[in-house]
């Protein structure tokens, strides 16, 4: 099917929840993707985190055909070869004990919270007062299912499906007092993002991540880290709250996990996981032989090609050529991040800058409205990035010749300052 007839056939057919980009991927390799014309485009966004070995790695493949030629599926009533090796890797690079595992992200925050919920069950038994109360962050985003929507510090994604999870309470992003204000007895768990993804990627403090460590133990609450999207090596360490010094109860990941394949997972220390057993929490799919197998091969991949390293090297070359187009574009407001997780906050929306760079051949995307997000797979080189650098640089250089940008301006002036003049008028 050619584009205009896939885009006819999913308008008549498809719950409409996305607004696509009209490119029709057929293929990828590496750090390319191609589109049914056999154009290549560099893949600087790798499924929203997902992507992380690029496009066909070999050790994938390989994985993937020997599991899938085996077992595709076993109900979790059943053993099978790769849960506990896989679970047992996790836990060797978090620090962690045990592992649950999940289809999602969403359904990794969904179990969390509840294991959170029975946690305080079991451990204030005799407590007189009520522990369920779950602080998170404003400015959050934890996925789309009840529980996570509820703890999403975000009023857009809330808004729409109250009444939502009761018991949710938002602290103020990097706000110390607030947190030790709203932090009491009555909190069972604090779920954070250590650098806020869809947020714009906003990095917590070191100091606001430890004082929430130090206020969860001392009120026996657990402290969860979303690493949905920073984790397993995005940021060059295997998980960013080990880099900010902290040791999470509970830590959530998946997006890259299987590199491609649906896989998700929550790692909790022995305590916390003690507070479920059989019959309180489950999947069918979760775990599954298929993932799992693949998981593994991505993570011996990770190490056996130094990819961490090459997270950190090339995302510090990345930052460098961003802040270089930073001191020549003024309405370029800030760039930030962690190795291969960088933004770069423009004072508009980024909305058509990013169909732009699609259209000379590169794939990122826009969040928050202003903050063009960059997640490319960890193999990727000096060389990818001096290609991206080049098309944002043409595409920023004809903004700015057609002087339609309105200079930087402080946060709070942005809102009345975004409505440029009409993009038609903008094409060189
Ligand atoms: C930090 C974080 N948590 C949770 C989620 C939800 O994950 P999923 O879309 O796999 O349900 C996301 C997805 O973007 C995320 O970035």
């Amino acid at each position: 099917m050619s584009l205009a007839a896939v885009r006819r056939a999913e308008a008549a057919l498809l719950i409409p929840t996305y607004d696509r980009l009209p490119v029709l991927f057929r293929r990828g390799r590496g750090v390319y993707l191609y589109d049914d014309q056999g154009r290549a485009y560099l893949d600087f966004l790798t499924g929203i985190g997902v992507n992380a070995l690029g496009h066909g790695h070999p050790a994938i493949l390989r994985a993937l055909k020997k599991q899938a030629g085996q077992l595709l599926h076993v109900s979790n009533l059943f053993y099978h070869d790769h849960q506990a090796a896989l679970a047992r890797k996790l836990a060797k690079i978090s620090g962690l004990d045990r592992v649950f595992f999940t289809n999602s992200g969403t359904e990794a925050i969904e179990g969390a919270l509840k294991l959170a919920r029975a946690y305080a069950r079991l451990n204030n038994a005799n407590g007189r007062k009520p522990k369920w109360r779950i602080l998170a962050l404003d400015n959050s985003f934890h996925g789309r299912t009840f529980g996570a929507l509820a703890a999403t510090g975000q009023a857009k994604y809330r808004a729409p499906f109250m009444p939502l999870m009761p018991g949710v309470r938002f602290v103020k992003f990097n706000d110390v007092r607030d947190l030790e204000r709203q932090f009491d007895a009555s909190v069972c768990a604090i779920l954070l993002e250590p650098i806020q993804g869809e947020g714009g990627i906003q990095p917590l403090s070191a100091q606001f991540l430890q004082r929430a460590r130090s206020l969860a133990r001392k009120h026996d609450a657990l402290l969860i880290a979303d690493e949905i999207q920073c984790g397993l090596g995005r940021t060059g360490h295997w998980f960013a709250s080990e880099a900010l010094g902290v040791h999470p109860d509970v830590i959530t990941v998946a997006k890259p996990l299987a590199a491609g394949l649906p896989l998700g997972a929550i790692l909790a220390t022995e305590r916390a996981a003690r507070a479920f057993h059989p019959g309180m929490h489950g999947t069918t799919f979760g775990g599954g032989p298929l993932a799992c197998a693949v998981a593994l091969a991505f993570l011996e991949t990770l190490e056996r090609e130094r990819l961490l390293s090459n997270v950190r090297r090339t995302g510090r070359y990345f930052r460098g050529r961003l802040e270089e187009l930073k001191k020549r574009y003024d309405f370029i407001r800030t760039v930030r991040g962690a190795g291969l997780m960088l933004a770069m906050e423009l004072t508009f929306p980024g909305k058509e800058i990013v169909k732009q760079a699609l259209a000379q051949g590169v794939v990122l995307n826009c969040t928050h409205n202003t903050v063009l997000r960059f997640l490319p797979p960890y193999i990727v080189q000096p060389r990818h990035v001096d290609k991206v650098i080049a098309v944002l640089d043409s595409i920023f250089r004809s903004e700015a010749q057609a002087e339609r940008r309105p200079r930087a301006k402080p946060r709070g002036a942005l809102e009345v300052s975004l409505d440029v003049s009409p993009r038609s008028a903008s094409k060189p």
